[in-house]
Protein backbone atom coordinates (compact mmCIF):
# COMPACT_ATOMS: atom_id res chain seq x y z
CA UNK A 1 0.00 0.00 0.00
CA UNK A 2 3.05 2.31 1.07
CA UNK A 3 4.44 1.25 -1.78
CA UNK A 4 1.96 2.42 -4.64
CA UNK A 5 1.67 5.36 -2.68
CA UNK A 6 5.15 6.07 -2.83
CA UNK A 7 5.39 5.18 -6.64
CA UNK A 8 2.15 7.07 -7.24
CA UNK A 9 4.09 10.32 -5.70
CA UNK A 10 7.13 9.76 -7.83
CA UNK A 11 5.03 11.52 -10.72
CA UNK A 12 3.26 14.10 -8.88
CA UNK A 13 4.94 17.79 -10.04
CA UNK A 14 3.43 19.16 -6.62
CA UNK A 15 5.50 16.54 -4.20
CA UNK A 16 8.51 16.78 -6.64
CA UNK A 17 8.72 20.52 -5.91
CA UNK A 18 8.06 20.22 -2.25
CA UNK A 19 10.50 17.06 -1.89
CA UNK A 20 13.00 19.02 -4.25
CA UNK A 21 12.76 22.25 -2.68
CA UNK A 22 13.22 21.26 0.90
CA UNK A 23 17.20 21.74 1.27
CA UNK A 24 17.34 19.14 4.51
CA UNK A 25 16.03 15.97 2.00
CA UNK A 26 19.41 16.32 0.11
CA UNK A 27 21.15 14.91 3.36
CA UNK A 28 19.33 11.47 2.28
CA UNK A 29 19.55 11.34 -1.38
CA UNK A 30 23.27 11.74 -1.05
CA UNK A 31 23.23 8.05 0.11
CA UNK A 32 21.71 7.09 -3.32
CA UNK A 33 23.05 9.85 -6.06
CA UNK A 34 26.32 10.25 -6.28
CA UNK A 35 26.40 14.67 -7.22
CA UNK A 36 24.91 17.11 -9.51
CA UNK A 37 28.21 17.24 -12.06
CA UNK A 38 30.08 14.96 -13.81
CA UNK A 39 33.05 15.84 -11.90
CA UNK A 40 31.52 14.56 -8.49
CA UNK A 41 29.71 11.13 -10.31
CA UNK A 42 34.11 10.58 -11.59
CA UNK A 43 34.77 11.10 -7.86
CA UNK A 44 32.51 8.08 -6.85
CA UNK A 45 33.00 6.09 -9.51
CA UNK A 46 36.92 6.12 -8.84
CA UNK A 47 36.24 5.39 -4.69
CA UNK A 48 34.40 1.99 -6.23
CA UNK A 49 37.25 0.91 -8.68
CA UNK A 50 39.25 1.09 -5.87
CA UNK A 51 37.29 -1.34 -3.78
CA UNK A 52 37.60 -3.80 -6.90
CA UNK A 53 33.97 -2.85 -8.08
CA UNK A 54 32.91 -1.71 -11.94
CA UNK A 55 30.29 0.91 -12.23
CA UNK A 56 26.93 1.72 -14.42
CA UNK A 57 26.81 5.84 -14.62
CA UNK A 58 23.10 7.06 -14.76
CA UNK A 59 22.92 10.98 -15.74
CA UNK A 60 19.09 11.21 -13.87
CA UNK A 61 16.05 12.16 -15.23
CA UNK A 62 13.40 10.85 -17.27
CA UNK A 63 10.06 11.54 -19.35
CA UNK A 64 11.95 14.65 -21.41
CA UNK A 65 9.21 16.97 -22.39
CA UNK A 66 11.51 18.58 -25.02
CA UNK A 67 13.93 17.64 -28.12
CA UNK A 68 16.50 20.25 -26.47
CA UNK A 69 16.63 18.53 -23.25
CA UNK A 70 16.74 15.42 -24.92
CA UNK A 71 19.82 16.89 -26.84
CA UNK A 72 21.40 18.20 -23.82
CA UNK A 73 21.01 14.41 -21.86
CA UNK A 74 22.78 13.35 -25.24
CA UNK A 75 25.76 15.56 -24.89
CA UNK A 76 26.06 14.76 -21.04
CA UNK A 77 26.65 10.88 -21.30
CA UNK A 78 28.85 12.09 -24.75
CA UNK A 79 30.80 14.38 -22.16
CA UNK A 80 30.88 11.67 -19.70
CA UNK A 81 32.59 9.09 -21.85
CA UNK A 82 35.20 11.38 -23.33
CA UNK A 83 35.77 11.66 -19.92
CA UNK A 84 35.98 7.53 -18.85
CA UNK A 85 38.39 7.02 -21.71
CA UNK A 86 40.78 10.03 -21.22
CA UNK A 87 40.78 8.89 -17.62
CA UNK A 88 41.34 5.37 -18.91
CA UNK A 89 38.59 4.13 -16.83
CA UNK A 90 36.32 2.96 -19.86
CA UNK A 91 37.32 -0.51 -19.32
CA UNK A 92 35.29 -1.18 -15.71
CA UNK A 93 32.97 1.66 -16.54
CA UNK A 94 29.93 1.48 -19.21
CA UNK A 95 26.80 3.87 -18.83
CA UNK A 96 22.71 3.08 -18.45
CA UNK A 97 20.65 5.28 -20.60
CA UNK A 98 16.24 6.10 -20.65
CA UNK A 99 14.91 5.79 -23.67
CA UNK A 100 12.47 8.78 -22.47
CA UNK A 101 15.33 10.68 -21.07
CA UNK A 102 16.34 10.49 -24.74
CA UNK A 103 13.05 12.13 -25.75
CA UNK A 104 10.44 8.25 -26.41
CA UNK A 105 7.87 10.35 -24.98
CA UNK A 106 8.05 13.18 -27.80
CA UNK A 107 6.14 12.85 -31.38
CA UNK A 108 7.72 10.28 -32.96
CA UNK A 109 9.60 9.54 -29.93
CA UNK A 110 11.25 6.84 -30.55
CA UNK A 111 13.42 7.16 -33.65
CA UNK A 112 14.59 10.53 -31.72
CA UNK A 113 15.16 8.14 -28.86
CA UNK A 114 17.05 5.68 -31.31
CA UNK A 115 19.51 8.14 -32.87
CA UNK A 116 20.41 9.78 -29.79
CA UNK A 117 21.01 6.50 -28.20
CA UNK A 118 22.88 5.78 -31.22
CA UNK A 119 25.06 8.83 -30.97
CA UNK A 120 25.96 7.65 -27.07
CA UNK A 121 26.27 3.98 -28.70
CA UNK A 122 29.12 5.30 -30.94
CA UNK A 123 30.73 7.19 -28.33
CA UNK A 124 31.00 4.55 -25.91
CA UNK A 125 32.54 2.02 -28.79
CA UNK A 126 35.31 4.66 -29.24
CA UNK A 127 35.94 4.83 -25.64
CA UNK A 128 35.93 1.09 -25.33
CA UNK A 129 33.22 0.37 -23.22
CA UNK A 130 29.24 -0.70 -23.13
CA UNK A 131 26.19 1.04 -22.83
CA UNK A 132 22.39 -0.74 -20.57
CA UNK A 133 19.44 0.53 -22.02
CA UNK A 134 16.98 0.88 -18.86
CA UNK A 135 13.88 -0.73 -18.69
CA UNK A 136 10.82 1.75 -17.79
CA UNK A 137 7.25 0.58 -16.93
CA UNK A 138 5.49 -2.01 -18.54
CA UNK A 139 4.05 0.52 -21.46
CA UNK A 140 7.45 0.89 -22.68
CA UNK A 141 9.18 -2.98 -23.18
CA UNK A 142 8.13 -3.78 -26.43
CA UNK A 143 9.59 -0.38 -28.07
CA UNK A 144 12.30 -0.49 -25.53
CA UNK A 145 12.96 -4.05 -26.85
CA UNK A 146 12.65 -3.16 -30.29
CA UNK A 147 15.04 -0.28 -30.06
CA UNK A 148 18.00 -2.63 -27.96
CA UNK A 149 17.31 -4.65 -30.92
CA UNK A 150 17.85 -2.35 -33.90
CA UNK A 151 21.04 -0.90 -31.80
CA UNK A 152 22.57 -4.31 -31.56
CA UNK A 153 22.74 -4.80 -35.40
CA UNK A 154 25.83 -1.88 -35.05
CA UNK A 155 26.44 -2.65 -31.52
CA UNK A 156 25.46 -6.59 -30.42
CA UNK A 157 27.22 -5.62 -26.72
CA UNK A 158 24.10 -3.37 -26.02
CA UNK A 159 22.06 -4.73 -22.90
CA UNK A 160 18.73 -5.00 -22.31
CA UNK A 161 16.91 -4.82 -18.93
CA UNK A 162 14.26 -7.72 -17.97
CA UNK A 163 11.97 -7.40 -15.38
CA UNK A 164 10.76 -10.50 -13.41
CA UNK A 165 7.90 -8.64 -11.93
CA UNK A 166 5.93 -8.97 -15.68
CA UNK A 167 4.31 -11.97 -16.60
CA UNK A 168 6.19 -11.84 -20.15
CA UNK A 169 9.34 -11.87 -19.03
CA UNK A 170 10.40 -15.47 -18.61
CA UNK A 171 9.42 -15.28 -22.86
CA UNK A 172 11.39 -12.25 -23.14
CA UNK A 173 14.48 -14.17 -21.61
CA UNK A 174 14.40 -16.97 -23.66
CA UNK A 175 14.23 -14.61 -26.26
CA UNK A 176 17.84 -13.13 -25.43
CA UNK A 177 20.26 -16.25 -24.25
CA UNK A 178 21.94 -16.10 -27.64
CA UNK A 179 25.90 -16.42 -27.53
CA UNK A 180 27.46 -13.29 -25.49
CA UNK A 181 23.93 -11.07 -25.12
CA UNK A 182 23.78 -9.01 -22.45
CA UNK A 183 20.90 -8.85 -20.27
CA UNK A 184 20.56 -7.23 -16.62
CA UNK A 185 17.69 -8.82 -14.85
CA UNK A 186 16.05 -7.12 -12.23
CA UNK A 187 12.99 -7.68 -10.41
CA UNK A 188 10.89 -4.24 -11.40
CA UNK A 189 10.57 -1.04 -9.91
CA UNK A 190 7.26 0.48 -10.97
CA UNK A 191 3.72 0.29 -9.91
CA UNK A 192 2.22 -2.25 -12.83
CA UNK A 193 -1.29 -3.24 -12.90
CA UNK A 194 -2.39 -7.21 -11.85
CA UNK A 195 -2.91 -7.77 -15.40
CA UNK A 196 0.54 -7.18 -16.39
CA UNK A 197 2.52 -8.16 -13.10
CA UNK A 198 3.35 -10.42 -10.33
CA UNK A 199 2.25 -8.09 -7.37
CA UNK A 200 3.44 -10.24 -4.37
CA UNK A 201 6.85 -10.61 -3.49
CA UNK A 202 6.41 -14.37 -3.52
CA UNK A 203 5.75 -14.67 -6.33
CA UNK A 204 8.30 -11.88 -8.02
CA UNK A 205 11.24 -13.69 -6.49
CA UNK A 206 9.72 -16.96 -8.19
CA UNK A 207 9.70 -15.48 -11.41
CA UNK A 208 12.79 -13.73 -10.98
CA UNK A 209 14.77 -17.34 -9.87
CA UNK A 210 12.89 -19.05 -13.23
CA UNK A 211 14.21 -16.38 -15.56
CA UNK A 212 17.97 -16.31 -13.93
CA UNK A 213 18.00 -19.99 -14.45
CA UNK A 214 16.89 -19.90 -18.45
CA UNK A 215 20.02 -17.01 -18.32
CA UNK A 216 22.58 -19.51 -16.53
CA UNK A 217 21.50 -21.81 -18.98
CA UNK A 218 21.71 -20.02 -22.38
CA UNK A 219 24.97 -18.66 -23.93
CA UNK A 220 24.72 -14.56 -22.87
CA UNK A 221 26.22 -13.16 -20.43
CA UNK A 222 23.56 -11.85 -17.68
CA UNK A 223 23.77 -9.19 -15.15
CA UNK A 224 21.81 -9.96 -12.57
CA UNK A 225 21.06 -6.45 -10.53
CA UNK A 226 19.48 -7.44 -7.21
CA UNK A 227 20.34 -6.91 -3.26
CA UNK A 228 18.54 -10.02 -2.22
CA UNK A 229 20.66 -12.93 -0.67
CA UNK A 230 18.20 -15.69 -2.09
CA UNK A 231 18.54 -14.56 -5.38
CA UNK A 232 22.31 -13.93 -5.05
CA UNK A 233 22.45 -17.75 -3.67
CA UNK A 234 20.10 -19.22 -6.72
CA UNK A 235 22.73 -17.89 -9.00
CA UNK A 236 25.65 -18.70 -7.81
CA UNK A 237 24.22 -22.48 -7.05
CA UNK A 238 22.87 -22.53 -10.78
CA UNK A 239 25.86 -20.92 -12.13
CA UNK A 240 27.96 -23.79 -10.59
CA UNK A 241 25.51 -26.43 -11.61
CA UNK A 242 25.68 -25.63 -15.23
CA UNK A 243 29.80 -25.01 -14.63
CA UNK A 244 29.62 -21.09 -15.82
CA UNK A 245 32.88 -19.18 -14.14
CA UNK A 246 32.28 -16.13 -12.29
CA UNK A 247 33.67 -13.75 -15.12
CA UNK A 248 31.04 -14.98 -17.28
CA UNK A 249 28.13 -12.90 -15.29
CA UNK A 250 27.80 -10.14 -13.27
CA UNK A 251 26.16 -9.09 -10.34
CA UNK A 252 24.88 -5.40 -9.82
CA UNK A 253 23.74 -3.23 -7.00
CA UNK A 254 22.94 0.44 -6.66
CA UNK A 255 25.00 3.01 -5.12
CA UNK A 256 24.50 3.35 -1.05
CA UNK A 257 22.43 0.11 -1.36
CA UNK A 258 24.31 -2.94 0.73
CA UNK A 259 27.91 -0.95 0.05
CA UNK A 260 29.36 -3.99 2.56
CA UNK A 261 28.00 -6.65 0.56
CA UNK A 262 28.93 -4.88 -2.84
CA UNK A 263 32.31 -5.40 -1.75
CA UNK A 264 32.35 -8.19 0.34
CA UNK A 265 31.21 -10.20 -3.24
CA UNK A 266 33.89 -8.87 -4.87
CA UNK A 267 36.30 -9.69 -2.32
CA UNK A 268 34.50 -13.40 -3.37
CA UNK A 269 36.10 -13.30 -7.20
CA UNK A 270 32.44 -11.47 -8.49
CA UNK A 271 32.23 -9.61 -10.96
CA UNK A 272 30.05 -6.71 -8.74
CA UNK A 273 28.90 -3.55 -10.68
CA UNK A 274 27.70 -0.38 -8.86
CA UNK A 275 24.62 1.62 -10.18
CA UNK A 276 26.13 5.04 -10.24
CA UNK A 277 23.03 7.89 -10.42
CA UNK A 278 23.87 11.92 -11.12
CA UNK A 279 22.46 14.79 -12.04
CA UNK A 280 19.95 17.55 -10.59
CA UNK A 281 16.85 15.37 -11.82
CA UNK A 282 16.68 12.69 -8.66
CA UNK A 283 13.55 12.98 -7.95
CA UNK A 284 11.62 10.08 -9.49
CA UNK A 285 14.79 7.88 -9.07
CA UNK A 286 14.91 8.69 -5.20
CA UNK A 287 11.04 8.11 -4.58
CA UNK A 288 11.02 4.65 -6.41
CA UNK A 289 14.47 3.84 -3.85
CA UNK A 290 12.00 5.23 -0.82
CA UNK A 291 9.21 2.92 -2.09
CA UNK A 292 11.82 -0.59 -2.20
CA UNK A 293 11.99 -0.06 1.36
CA UNK A 294 9.84 1.37 4.08
CA UNK A 295 12.64 1.58 6.51
CA UNK A 296 14.37 4.36 3.72
CA UNK A 297 11.08 6.25 4.31
CA UNK A 298 12.14 6.70 8.42
CA UNK A 299 15.52 7.22 7.48
CA UNK A 300 14.20 10.17 5.21
CA UNK A 301 12.09 11.17 8.73
CA UNK A 302 14.82 11.10 10.85
CA UNK A 303 16.87 13.16 8.60
CA UNK A 304 14.45 15.74 8.23
CA UNK A 305 14.22 16.43 12.21
CA UNK A 306 17.97 15.94 13.14
CA UNK A 307 19.91 18.93 13.27
CA UNK A 308 22.42 18.69 10.41
CA UNK A 309 26.18 19.57 11.25
CA UNK A 310 27.48 22.14 9.31
CA UNK A 311 29.28 19.40 7.12
CA UNK A 312 26.33 17.85 6.17
CA UNK A 313 24.57 20.95 4.84
CA UNK A 314 27.62 22.34 2.88
CA UNK A 315 28.08 19.19 0.87
CA UNK A 316 25.08 19.54 -0.92
CA UNK A 317 24.95 16.08 -2.44
P1 LIG B 1 13.92 -6.53 -2.88
O1 LIG B 1 13.22 -5.25 -3.18
O2 LIG B 1 13.10 -7.71 -2.55
O3 LIG B 1 14.96 -6.25 -1.72
C1 LIG B 1 15.79 -7.25 -1.19
C2 LIG B 1 16.63 -6.63 -0.08
O4 LIG B 1 17.53 -5.67 -0.66
C3 LIG B 1 15.82 -5.83 0.95
O5 LIG B 1 15.34 -6.65 1.97
C4 LIG B 1 16.87 -4.83 1.43
O6 LIG B 1 17.75 -5.44 2.35
C5 LIG B 1 17.65 -4.52 0.18
N1 LIG B 1 17.08 -3.36 -0.55
C6 LIG B 1 16.39 -3.38 -1.71
N2 LIG B 1 16.06 -2.13 -2.10
C7 LIG B 1 16.54 -1.29 -1.16
C8 LIG B 1 16.51 0.11 -0.99
N3 LIG B 1 15.93 0.93 -1.88
N4 LIG B 1 17.11 0.63 0.10
C9 LIG B 1 17.72 -0.16 1.00
N5 LIG B 1 17.77 -1.51 0.91
C10 LIG B 1 17.19 -2.08 -0.15
N6 LIG B 1 14.32 -1.50 -12.16
C11 LIG B 1 13.64 -1.28 -13.32
O7 LIG B 1 12.42 -1.34 -13.33
N7 LIG B 1 14.33 -0.98 -14.47
C12 LIG B 1 15.68 -0.93 -14.51
O8 LIG B 1 16.26 -0.66 -15.57
C13 LIG B 1 16.39 -1.18 -13.31
N8 LIG B 1 17.76 -1.15 -13.26
C14 LIG B 1 18.42 -1.55 -12.13
C15 LIG B 1 19.81 -1.65 -12.12
C16 LIG B 1 20.46 -2.12 -11.00
C17 LIG B 1 21.96 -2.27 -11.03
C18 LIG B 1 19.73 -2.50 -9.84
C19 LIG B 1 20.40 -3.06 -8.63
C20 LIG B 1 18.36 -2.36 -9.83
C21 LIG B 1 17.69 -1.88 -10.95
N9 LIG B 1 16.31 -1.72 -10.95
C22 LIG B 1 15.65 -1.46 -12.13
C23 LIG B 1 15.55 -1.76 -9.65
C24 LIG B 1 15.02 -3.14 -9.35
O9 LIG B 1 13.99 -3.46 -10.26
C25 LIG B 1 14.45 -3.21 -7.92
O10 LIG B 1 13.43 -2.27 -7.77
C26 LIG B 1 15.47 -3.01 -6.82
O11 LIG B 1 16.70 -3.54 -7.17
C27 LIG B 1 15.02 -3.69 -5.53
O12 LIG B 1 14.86 -5.06 -5.74
P2 LIG B 1 15.79 -6.20 -5.08
O13 LIG B 1 16.10 -7.19 -6.15
O14 LIG B 1 16.96 -5.59 -4.45
O15 LIG B 1 14.86 -6.98 -4.08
Amino acid sequence: MLKSVLLGLSRAPLMERLVVGFPLTRRVVQRFVAGETTDDCLRVVRALLASNLMATVDFLGEDTVTVTQADRVTDTYVELLNRLAAEGLADRVEVSIKLSALGSLLKDGYELALDNARVICATAERAGTTVTVDMEDHTSTDATLRTVRTLRADYPWVAAVLQAMLFRTSTDCAEHTGQGARVRLCKGAYAEPSEVAHRSKSAIDRNYKRCATILLEGAGRPLFATHDDAMIEHVRSVANRVDRSQSSYELQMLLGIRSEEQRRLAGLGHQVRVYVPFGTDWYAYFMRRLAERPANLMFLMRALVERPSKKQVRSGF
